[in-house]
């Protein structure tokens, strides 16, 4: 609603590069900005001032980018889960065995029985949907993965699930992937940078080291660490030596070990 009295910025003053094959995490207080910024990198958006380029070029390249919606009704439309799947390869005239021998993989790899293929996309858990959004997605092979809030909503197996496809994907296929989450613990396992969001304008961009051990610039946005940077702070006062700026159990048992 530009130029009304309606009027906002969603965004402001925005400046990010991301390079080939990176993993980057983007987190940020509800309303920061997180869906609208990923919205530009696929088109869906366009920029009122300045312009999103990918391959350092203006070609439009924007066909690579998968976005992931973090409301897979909206990117869910069709009659049935195999026609949701499938619109993207019958748009691009696949044929039918390559589209069926397709959706026969992705289902394997997204983790849903071929038994939903025939039911509507309505008819399913929130979970389902999840995977089978991110489904359609995925068999139009995108060179770049974006996913907003990809395991929201899902049992903690689900989000298991759905983080080592992630993983999978970024080390086997080398696909650069931009991950939008609210989970601290489950980002922090996963990145190899993280981006934050603050009121529309990017706070902070570094590795998980250099965001973290700023916790009280993190906290003053609404944000916190993980839970075990704050496990770690407490047991530095039984043991003084300890190092507190930790944000994953495994890299806490390493510290903690060391003082047995
Ligand atoms: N369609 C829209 N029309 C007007 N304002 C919008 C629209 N969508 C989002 N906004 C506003 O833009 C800002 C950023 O919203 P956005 O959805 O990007 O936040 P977010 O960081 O993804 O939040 P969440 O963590 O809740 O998903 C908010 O102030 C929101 O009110
Ligand atoms: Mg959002």
């Amino acid at each position: 609603m530009k130029g009304t009295a309606f009027e906002k910025k969603a965004l402001d003053d925005i400046n990010l590069k991301i390079k080939d094959g990176e993993i980057v995490g983007i987190i940020g207080h509800t309303g920061s900005g997180k869906s609208t910024l990923i919205q530009h990198f696929n088109g869906l958006l366009k920029p009122s001032y300045g312009n999103v380029s990918i391959d350092s070029n203006q070609t439009n390249k924007i066909n690579q980018v998968g976005i992931v919606f973090q409301q897979p009704e909206y990117q869910l439309f069709e009659d049935n889960v195999y026609n949701d799947i499938a619109y993207g390869l019958k748009k691009k005239d696949t044929p039918i065995e390559i589209i069926d021998k397709k959706i026969n993989e992705i289902m394997k790899i997204v983790g849903l029985s071929n038994d939903v293929l025939n039911k509507s996309p309505f008819e399913l858990s929130g979970g389902q949907k999840k995977r089978v959004a991110m489904a359609g997605i995925l068999i139009l092979e995108p060179k770049i993965l974006v996913l907003d809030e990809p395991a929201a909503g899902l049992d903690p197996q689900g989000r298991e699930d759905i983080y080592r496809l992630i993983q999978n994907l970024h080390k086997e296929k080398k696909i650069t992937i931009i991950l939008v989450s609210h989970s601290m613990e489950d980002i922090v396992t996963l990145v190899d940078r993280l981006i934050v969001m603050n009121d529309g304008k990017i706070e902070m961009d570094g590795t998980i080291k250099q965001v973290f051990e700023n916790l009280n610039r993190l906290e003053n946005i609404g944000l916190k660490a993980p839970q075990i940077r704050y496990f770690m702070r407490e047991l530095k006062k039984l043991i003084p030596n300890l190092n507190e700026n930790i944000f994953t159990v495994k890299e806490a048992k390493e510290e903690i070990r060391k003082f047995l």
